[in-house]
């Protein structure tokens, strides 16, 4: 890594790898091992392979360096609620749950004006909220995040201050939502030109903040169709087209059954979720849409066509009942897939449970052909045959796609992040596996020295750690166990741009 935080010197597809294992092994890794996960999208013929490349430290440590993690859907304000929701599903954990939590981030004061925009006039407990989310995610190895704020220009502002100093990659999005017939009176936009203006004052402040958009960059957030109205929406494409590049957009469609049939309703003269998307220029390549459980066969065709992103959310899909996403099919049909949080319809801030929860849904999904209805719409018709037996499950080397190259994709920088390629960002994440502490204190361990007498010294605790470790694993299998029973205690360290952002030493 240089000083300009990208990976330079190493070529990780070619010959130099010995230059980079002999700098390693100055820095004290014993043996150096670059270790490659391959992953195929696309099922069957002609699937595109892509590698995670990972470096492994084959000693005792059992370390590797992995790509940090990319969280292309959370909602930081909502951070408070991760993991309580009851048994409410979408539409009244949003009235119940999420804009009473979300409003508490209005501005701190009677006396603070309505435009005021600076980051101090938000109130501290909003402050105190947004530097948690941030220190928390960092620590699960996220080293980029696609946030959803809250109506509020101070706090929104806020959110991507603090995202710049601690040193996250960022996108920033004031929550647009002005239909009062949705929105509740204590927690909306006044009018759609309010929306918009308050929006275009966030932008500019993440642009003055950051200029290059180097780690912080704004991002067009129409919450989701029924909170907005028609002319919001319409207004919003038109100022993410504004600008040059076009602003990135993110927003939700079609989590919830109940959900679609109130997009029906109120937009009824759009044809479908998506369409009401794409008629005011709300699907183009740089917009994130969340969760894509219920999108017909022509609404996906139509998201590719406009070669618009999902964010695949399996913990909140399951957590709010809103039913399992047919990832397997979005990624067999050409569609880029990232992973999302979605805290707090997600109970956990952890793109790896992300990961891990992605493998179980695809591997549920299966079980549902003849009693789609409600479940997963998508099957119906869908490789009938297939399903039953040789469904094509989410790999945990897939998942991982997903969470790192897959999430770089959806926000549009897979040049640069994502991976270990030469030039790219050096967006990292030390992982330490290892089993449980001192063992020698154990009884167990007492007997076990009786037994084996003068043998007693062979038996040694391994490295602290989580991931029990038996000494017999291939680097494949480790990584599964990482997946399979890891957390934020395995990450050792975190890095942004080449920058020490975490580090639990
Ligand atoms: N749809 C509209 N708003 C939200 C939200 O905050 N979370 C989720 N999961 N879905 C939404
Ligand atoms: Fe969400």
């Amino acid at each position: 890594s240089t000083t300009d935080g990208r990976i330079r010197g190493f070529d990780w597809q070619a010959q130099s790898e010995d230059a980079f294992r002999e700098l390693m092994r100055r820095q004290g890794w014993v043996d150096v091992d670059a270790f490659e996960i391959w992953k195929q999208v696309n099922g069957q013929d002609g699937h595109q392979a892509t590698k995670v490349k990972i470096v492994t430290a084959c000693d005792e440590r059992n370390e590797f360096f992995f790509p940090g993690f990319i969280d292309t859907h959370i909602h930081a304000p909502q951070y408070p609620n991760a993991g309580l929701f009851g048994s409410s599903t979408l539409l009244d954990w949003l009235k119940t749950y999420t804009f009473p939590v979300e409003a508490g981030f209005g501005a701190k004061s009677e006396s603070a004006s309505e435009t005021t925009t600076s980051p101090s006039d938000a109130p501290l407990s909003a402050l105190r909220i947004y530097d948690q989310v941030i220190a928390r995610t960092l620590s699960h190895g996220t080293t980029c995040a696609s946030y959803f704020a809250t109506i509020h220009i101070p706090a929104t502002n806020a959110l991507a201050k603090l995202c710049h100093l601690r040193g996250q990659r960022a996108f920033i999005g004031r929550v647009c939502m002005d239909n009062p017939d949705f929105c509740p009176s204590y927690y909306r936009d006044s009018n759609a030109e309010d929306s918009v203006q308050a929006t275009q004052s966030t932008i500019e402040y993440i642009h003055t903040l950051d200029p290059k958009g180097t780690l912080v960059k704004p991002i067009v957030t129409p919450r989701f169709a029924p909170t907005c109205s028609w002319s919001a929406l319409q207004d919003l494409g038109k100022l993410a087209a504004g600008y040059n590049p076009p602003l990135h957009i993110q927003t939700h469609i079609s989590e919830n059954t109940n959900e679609v049939a109130l997009v029906k309703k109120l937009f009824p003269e759009a044809g479908s979720y998506a369409a009401v998307y794409d008629t005011h220029n709300l699907l183009t390549p740089r917009t994130i849409l969340a969760h894509a459980v219920h999108l017909s066969a022509e609404e996906r065709a139509l998201v590719r066509r406009r070669n618009a992103k999902i964010s695949h959310c399996p913990a909140s899909n399951s957590a709010l009942g809103s039913g399992i996403c047919p990832v397997r099919v979005l990624l067999d049909e050409g569609l880029t897939v990232g992973l999302g949080t979605d805290v707090s319809g997600g109970y956990s801030p952890s793109i790896l449970e992300a990961a891990r929860q992605a493998c179980l849904a695809s591997r549920l999904l299966g079980h549902k052909t003849g009693f789609e209805s409600g479940c997963c719409s998508v099957l119906n018709g869908y490789k009938a045959d297939a399903v039953v037996d040789g469904w094509e499950k989410l790999s945990v080397e897939e998942s991982l796609f997903l969470a790192t190259r897959g999430g770089a994709a959806v926000v549009d920088m897979a040049d640069s992040i994502g991976g270990f390629d030469l030039g790219m960002l050096w967006d990292a994440q030390l992982i330490r596996l290892g089993g449980v502490p001192d063992l020698g204190g154990s009884p167990l361990d007492r007997d076990i020295s009786s037994v084996l007498g003068d043998k007693s010294s062979l038996v040694k605790s391994g490295p602290v750690g989580n991931v029990d470790l038996f000494g017999s694993e291939m680097w494949e299998e480790k990584i599964h166990k990482w997946v399979w029973s890891g957390d934020d205690r395995n990450v050792q360290a975190v890095w942004v741009g080449g920058r020490l952002v975490h580090s639990r030493e």
